[in-house]
């Protein structure tokens, strides 16, 4: 028998010890999209090979808190500094109280702000800064295969300029959420929205694409015995549309009218329901679509597609950071394309198995974007953005330059 005095004791602990509990679950860091998302976090437990793969990716890291970690740009002397040639420039500098971006007018400071957020990381990134709830763009990005800081794409390439405003769709492909606040002063002349910037869900998480996945995660982690997938899309069961348009959300350019947030849509929806196509010629050509941010218009243009079930999957692992590896692309090409089949490459009798290491050179060249362009100094040099594209075919000028790269080594 538990005597009184024991039982008293035994309460007189677990009371606080439940408060504290109770405590500890409210404080947990509530979701901003709503309970019925769980975080990326809360999947490590059940999926930790994947979570450990993706978070390396591009996607993963496409948005991040600024810091010397995910700045690319130097901030050495001699390297920090971008001039207009007219007296004007921006120097990246290091403050005690951050990192910032300083603009100067023969040598007299003017405006500067502080790098809070940084999007990309692969060929380019630019960098956005908090003003009250509003988001802007810095005027220096920085470019990979140049290695220094170029005017941010957009920006006036005369002056120093910090009013580009962002505008939630920039966020509806390079995070997971931002709340935007209602503003009744919105209009075509003021694009200025405002967001609530502890919402922001920085990177494209793993609900961003598989929708929210509390349920799922309630539930497996009641019954772990249960091995069949619950409360989540089943990507298998997907129709080809739908699969494709788990990646359109994203890569399907930019000149559809949303008339849905993109941010609710999921893995199984159907795109059509979130946008007004916009079939301008532009559009719909595939002869003028750009390379950057339109695989998905570009591959619905080439004889694989369209005479094959293929979809992004078939060549992409999104959870795995792949770019580079044209060996391993190359063979997805190679499961359809065999002598089985009889549609190997026309070249292969000629050049042997060197092709075989990449398919991708003559056949998905990288090409210049007509959207973006970078300027890299006041020079007012022009450097091509390249983006691969996804219109798989024959190009005769690609060939050459690789047939003549490929006799310079043997
Ligand atoms: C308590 C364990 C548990 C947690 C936590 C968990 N899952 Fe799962 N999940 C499972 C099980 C079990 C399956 C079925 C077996 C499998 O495919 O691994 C599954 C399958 C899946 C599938 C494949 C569904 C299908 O049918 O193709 C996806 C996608 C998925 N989970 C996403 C998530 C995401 C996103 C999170 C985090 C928000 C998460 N899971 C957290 C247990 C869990
Ligand atoms: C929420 C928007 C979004 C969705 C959904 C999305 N992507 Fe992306 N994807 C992006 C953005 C943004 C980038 C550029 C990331 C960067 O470099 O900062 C990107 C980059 C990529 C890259 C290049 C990766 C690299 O390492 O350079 C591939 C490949 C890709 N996406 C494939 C896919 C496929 C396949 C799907 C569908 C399963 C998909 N994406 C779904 C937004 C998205
Ligand atoms: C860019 C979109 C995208 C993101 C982000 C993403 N996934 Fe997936 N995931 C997919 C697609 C597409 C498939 C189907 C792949 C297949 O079956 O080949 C998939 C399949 C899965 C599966 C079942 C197959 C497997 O590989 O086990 C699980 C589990 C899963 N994802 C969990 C996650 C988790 C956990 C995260 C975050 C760490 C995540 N995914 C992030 C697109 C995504
Ligand atoms: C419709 C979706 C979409 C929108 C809207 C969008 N982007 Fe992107 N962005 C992409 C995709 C996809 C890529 C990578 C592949 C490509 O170039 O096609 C990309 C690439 C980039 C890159 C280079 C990333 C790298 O790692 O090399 C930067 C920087 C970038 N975007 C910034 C922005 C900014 C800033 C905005 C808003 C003003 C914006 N993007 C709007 C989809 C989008
Ligand atoms: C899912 C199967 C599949 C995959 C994967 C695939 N293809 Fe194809 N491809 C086809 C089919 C089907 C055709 C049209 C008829 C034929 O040649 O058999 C075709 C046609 C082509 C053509 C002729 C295009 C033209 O306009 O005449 C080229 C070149 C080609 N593929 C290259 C590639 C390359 C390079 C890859 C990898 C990046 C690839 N394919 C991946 C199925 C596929
Ligand atoms: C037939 C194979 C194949 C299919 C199908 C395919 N891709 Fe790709 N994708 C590639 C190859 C190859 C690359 C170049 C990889 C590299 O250079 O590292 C690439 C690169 C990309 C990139 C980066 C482009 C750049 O230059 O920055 C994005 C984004 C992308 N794919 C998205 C998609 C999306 C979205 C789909 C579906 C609409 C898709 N891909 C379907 C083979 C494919
Ligand atoms: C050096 C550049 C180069 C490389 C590497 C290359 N191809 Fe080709 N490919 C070509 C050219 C050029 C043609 C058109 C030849 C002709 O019509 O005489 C062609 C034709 C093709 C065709 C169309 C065949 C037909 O029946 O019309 C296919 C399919 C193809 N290639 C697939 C591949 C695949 C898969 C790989 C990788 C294993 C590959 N190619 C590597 C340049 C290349």
């Amino acid at each position: 028998m538990i005597s009184k005095r024991t039982l008293l004791l035994i309460l007189v602990f677990l009371i606080p010890l439940s408060v504290m509990l109770t405590e500890c679950y409210n404080n947990k860091k509530e979701d901003a999209r709503g309970e019925i998302f769980a975080g990326s976090a809360t999947c490590i437990s059940c999926h930790k090979d994947v979570y450990n793969s993706y978070i390396h990716t591009a996607h993963f890291e496409t948005s991040r808190p600024a810091a010397l970690e995910t700045i690319h740009g130097s901030f050495a002397k001699g390297h920090n500094v971008f001039s207009f040639g007219n007296g004007m420039s921006v120097t990246m500098e290091k403050r005690k109280d951050g990192l910032y971006q300083a603009g100067y007018e023969h040598g007299k400071p003017n405006t500067a702000e502080k790098f809070d957020i940084t999007i990309g990381g692969v060929k380019a990134e630019t960098y956005l800064y908090w003003k009250g709830n509003k988001l802007f763009e810095l005027p220096m990005s920085y470019f990979s295969v140049l290695h220094r800081w170029t005017n941010s794409p957009g920006y006036d390439t005369g002056r120093v300029d910090f009013n580009r405003p962002i505008v939630r769709r920039c966020m509806e492909c390079h995070s997971s959420y931002i709340n935007e606040l209602p503003n009744p002063n919105l209009s075509l002349t003021n694009r200025t929205v405002e967001f609530d910037k502890s919402s922001l869900i920085y990177g494209i998480d793993c609900e961003r694409c598989h929708g929210p996945a509390a349920n799922h995660v309630n539930f497996h982690t009641q019954f772990p015995e249960v091995k069949k997938a619950k409360y989540i899309t089943t990507y298998n069961a997907l129709t080809r549309q739908q699969k494709l348009d788990a990646c359109a959300v994203c890569h399907s350019g930019n000149k559809d009218v949303f008339i849905r947030s993109a941010f609710v849509f999921k893995q199984g929806d159907t795109l059509a329901k979130f946008k007004e196509h916009n079939f301008a010629p532009q559009n719909t050509n595939p002869a003028t679509l750009d390379v950057h941010g339109n695989q998905n218009g570009l591959l619905a243009s080439s004889k694989c597609f369209v005479m094959s079930n293929m979809n992004c999957n078939t060549c992409h692992n999104v959870h795995k950071k792949e770019s580079g590896n044209l060996v391993l692309y190359s063979k997805s090409c190679m499961n359809c394309h065999t002598t089985a089949n009889h549609n190997v490459c026309k070249l292969l009798p000629k050049l042997g198995d060197v092709i075989k290491k990449n398919c991708i050179d003559c056949h998905m060249p990288a090409k210049p974007s007509n959207l973006i362009q970078v300027e890299a100094n006041d020079s007012k040099l022009k450097v091509p953005y390249l983006v691969r594209t996804h219109r798989i075919a024959i190009y005769p000028q690609e060939t050459k330059k690789v047939m003549a790269f490929i006799n310079s080594q043997n």
